[in-house]
């Protein structure tokens, strides 16, 4: 007899070492957790349903935080298409297997992973949860799914880090124009215990994003998700050089400019006045603006990262195959299938579209991931059949974020585990293994 139909309260919540050996499948596991708090009068605050948590979290962030989290490029049509393609493909279920153990397990860079998930690296968590990243980085440290630390973060990686202690984590970087703070970042990340570099690749330019343009409002420009930058020795010291050649110039005195320069400069590390006089945190921004990334990146570049670190190195934004072997052939790590959630190039293919021929390319000689439009357990279970070694969770984790801080990020990374679980059950598949393309209906 389950806790469910006992009607006990018999459930707990996941931590790190229910992943290692979980007692009881995910799915049936959560489903008691939620029915049986119904028996209490109690409904999820976090909505299940990924329709629902996006809108409940608009209710709650700030119209330019919404804007910033749930826009993406142009017409926004590759983030419709993410959609689009995910919902076109359909599983073909098995029936008479035994399903009644299901190992949602999967071995990445030598880890053992509970579950194929990954945390996506998000900038600018601040705009969700005064928290931000140390909020997430709890929750993916207490439900065992590692964190990719995001260059643009709120919070710097260290204090992230120390919150997980030996919980998985990996950095991403965009690349800067300076080698000598991409150098100081990787150094950092591997001191920190990341266990991998992301190198994101589709945002040497920033994408045409029309919902902040029309607000006006990008985030780093108030100090914000430069975290990373400001707590990093190289950076500091570039800022200090730019400062000693001189004043910035200044715009026009306006009342909202003058409280901009306050929201900027207490951002900034130290204290606020000899921060508004000494003019840094302004100089820190321009700077960021400035170098944060390199258009001019080509494949010769990657020469001077494996120089230096020893850290298995991951692309980010890959679609076309041609770049999945070039990767191969340059000692790429691994491959994340991305579009970056529409955000980057409007028009670009769905990345679930992208992945069966990069896996092709790639044949099996490092893993594959994929990111963009993931909103349910099916999604994974398409995206693990396709070739997938596992999925990066993107804007669902942000919501949950908005909605409930740390509890609501493990939340989500809940009910996305639980549902997979579930499908993969329902589909007649007891481990990743048995999860094929052969699982897919053929398109007619
Ligand atoms: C992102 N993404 C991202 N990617 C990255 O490599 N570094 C970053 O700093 C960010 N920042 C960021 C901020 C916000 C608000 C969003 C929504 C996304 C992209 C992210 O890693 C991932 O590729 C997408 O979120 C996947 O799309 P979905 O599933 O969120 O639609």
């Amino acid at each position: 007899m389950t806790a469910l139909e006992s009607g006990s309260a018999g459930v707990h919540s996941p931590g790190v070492e229910d992943f290692r050996a979980p007692a009881e499948p995910f799915g049936r596991r959560r489903q008691e957790e939620i029915y049986l708090s119904g028996l209490r009068g109690r409904r999820p605050a976090v909505p299940v349903a990924a329709e629902a948590l996006e809108e409940r979290a608009k209710s709650v962030l700030s119209e330019e935080a919404y804007a910033y989290v749930a826009g993406s490029a142009g017409l926004e049509s590759t983030t419709r298409a993410n959609r689009a393609a995910f919902d076109r493909i359909r599983i073909l279920p098995r029936t008479f297997r035994d399903v009644s153990r299901r190992d949602v397990a999967v071995e990445l860079f030598g880890r053992r992973l509970a579950s194929p998930f990954l945390l996506a690296p998000i900038g600018v968590l601040e705009l969700a949860n005064r928290e931000a990243d140390l909020a997430v980085s709890r929750a993916a440290a207490a439900e065992g799914v590692p964190m990719i630390f995001s260059s643009q973060a709120s919070v710097p990686m260290e204090e992230c880090a120390a919150a997980m202690r030996d919980a998985p984590r990996w950095f991403q970087l965009y690349w800067s124009t300076s080698d000598e703070l991409v150098a100081s970042l990787v150094g950092r990340a591997e001191a920190c215990g990341c266990e991998a570099i992301v190198v994101t690749l589709d945002t040497t330019l920033f994408g045409w994003r029309p919902r902040d343009l029309d607000l006006a409002f990008l985030p780093f420009a108030f100090a914000q998700g430069i975290a990373q930058y400001t707590s990093d020795p190289v950076f500091r010291r570039l800022v200090e050089e730019r400062q000693a050649r001189g004043p910035e110039p200044r715009g026009e005195i306006t009342p909202e400019a003058i409280r901009s320069l306050f929201r900027v400069a207490r951002r900034y590390p130290g204290p606020l006045w000899p921060n508004i006089r000494g003019g840094a945190p302004l100089a820190a921004v321009r700077l960021f603006l400035e170098i944060y990334s390199r258009p001019s990146l080509t494949w010769d570049d990657l020469t001077f990262l494996r120089s230096v670190t020893k850290l298995p190195i991951l692309l980010k934004g890959v679609l076309d195959p041609e770049d999945a072997r070039i990767a191969l052939d340059r000692g790429v790590s691994g491959i994340v299938v991305s579009n970056h959630g529409g955000r980057q190039l409007d028009g670009a293919i769905a990345s679930i579209d992208a992945l069966p021929a990069v896996v092709a390319a790639v044949g099996g000689r490092v893993p594959v991931l994929l990111d963009s439009g993931i909103r349910g357990g099916a999604d994974v279970f398409k995206a693990v059949a396709l070739g997938a070694q596992a999925v990066l969770i993107g804007r669902p984790y942000v919501y949950g974020l908005a909605l409930a801080g740390e509890e609501g990020v493990r939340e989500v990374i809940r009910n996305l585990r639980a549902e997979f679980d579930l499908t993969m059950g329902l589909a007649g598949c007891a481990s990743l293994d048995e999860i094929g393309a052969e699982r897919l209906a053929q398109p007619e």
